[in-house]
């Protein structure tokens, strides 16, 4: 036998910035970012999440003017493609498909660049559709929610939906940089301002303790929306995800374990079971109150911490019970989770507010009880009890 032991190491690096009215034309980032690119000239083809084509009518002729201010540096190959914002692009197909046919036909080539501006789902769509051309072009995003600016839009990863499962198909990839302007968020309704803040109570339950802390600190303004909380809970929660991803030492979860999840599981199954009625932000706020239930009925978290960590999300005006959830089949759920991480089970749980801990097998009559609690504390008047449950209440 002979065997040739290959190893060879990539180092990453992409600037995640904050500004404010990003094509300004004296607003250097932009610019910028595409000099660190290297060449004098750049091929630009601008994709646009459809809500913010239509909430922000004006934006196509500020990255003309933008793009004619900065010449030679940007040349936009094509007028903005609007694709659907919204779970739709990552469902149907033909998003992605059109955006390769654009790839192909105005020659945008590994050096060149995609400019992505919309929420999770559209930087989801767009990245796996950048990913694949050429086996990977230059992706700049710009996300343009709160969740996408504090989560989605920042890390390594991309998907689209397949076969009536999330996140299916995707790869990790790296972006080129991301742009965080808060000026997009003023055209946000307020569910989807609230849905992002799920994700920061999340990290900062799995990773920072005073983080936790400050956003309970801020309940009154983060639930009125006050611009500088909402800016320092979106600043701090993004940077605590970047540090997961550098230095937990596995980047693109080639392990079991996937801290990050933390409510996940449940989140992934509520957004299907929901048909996305729920989205990715409330969904995860449901799991995360679950997840927290549980950790607390194993006896790994104080359940006065389960109760501070329940009544910050109510204070958000999370609803941390759905009609979904109590359609919830925990055995399918977690099986299903466990088939997308890949080996063996691992749920992140609370052993602390701002500490996590892996489990290997979850209890499922636990779990369900916890469904049940949390359907008996803040349940709206639901059909019918899922067959599962019945059982357990
Ligand atoms: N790749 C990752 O690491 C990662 C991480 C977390 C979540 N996600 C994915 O992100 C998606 C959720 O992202 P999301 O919460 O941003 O929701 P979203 O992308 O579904 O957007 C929600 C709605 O807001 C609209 N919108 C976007 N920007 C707007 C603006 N500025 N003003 C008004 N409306 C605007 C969209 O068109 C859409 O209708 C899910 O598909 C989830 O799976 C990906
Ligand atoms: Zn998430």
């Amino acid at each position: 036998m002979h065997c040739i032991q290959q190893e060879f190491t990539v180092r990453y690096r992409f600037p995640v910035i904050f500004t404010q009215d990003v094509f300004a034309i004296d607003n250097p980032v932009l610019a910028d970012v595409l000099c660190q690119g290297g060449h004098p000239h750049n091929k630009i083809l601008l994709v646009l999440d459809s809500e913010v084509a239509r909430l922000h009518p004006d934006l196509p002729d500020a990255i003309h003017r933008y793009a004619q201010a900065h010449q030679p540096l940007m040349t936009l190959v094509a007028p903005p493609f609007v694709v659907r914002g919204g779970e739709i692009c990552k469902h149907d197909p033909q998003e992605v498909a059109q955006i390769h046919a654009l790839v192909e036909r105005h020659q945008i080539d590994r050096h060149a660049y995609i400019l992505a501006i919309g929420g999770g789902a559209v930087l989801d769509a767009v990245g796996y559709a950048a990913a694949t051309a050429h086996r990977g072009v230059r992706l700049i995003r710009l996300p343009s929610t709160v969740l996408a600016q504090n989560d989605a839009g920042i890390g390594v990863k991309n998907g689209v939906n397949a076969f009536g499962k999330k996140n299916f198909l995707g790869s990790f990839a790296p972006p080129f940089a991301v742009i965080n302007d808060r000026d997009f968020l003023a055209t946000l309704p307020a569910r989807s301002l609230r849905a992002g803040m799920a994700e920061a109570v999340k990290v900062a339950l799995i990773r920072d303790a005073r983080f936790f802390a400050a956003l309970d600190a801020q309940r009154d303004a983060l639930a009125r929306f006050a611009p500088d909380a909402m800016q320092m809970m979106i600043e701090h929660c993004a940077r605590l995800h970047l540090a997961h991803i550098a230095e937990a030492g596995d980047p693109f979860e080639q392990g079991s374990s996937r801290p990050l999840d933390f409510g996940h599981w449940a989140a992934h199954k509520l957004e299907e079971l929901s048909h996305s009625q729920l989205s990715h932000g409330e969904a995860v706020a449901i799991g995360i109150a679950l997840d927290t239930l549980y950790s607390a009925a194993q006896g790994l978290l104080p359940d006065k911490d389960a109760e501070r960590v329940i009544a910050l999300l109510t204070a958000l005006g999370f609803a941390l019970d759905h009609p979904a959830l109590q359609a919830l089949d925990v055995d399918t759920a977690l099986a299903d989770f466990r088939e997308h991480l890949g080996g063996a089970l691992s749920i992140p749980l609370l052993a602390g507010i701002g500490h996590k801990q892996e489990a290997h097998a979850i209890e499922v009559n636990t779990m369900q009880r916890c469904i049940a609690q949390l359907h008996a504390r803040f349940g709206s008047p639901v059909p019918a009890l899922s067959p599962c449950l019945a059982h357990s209440v």
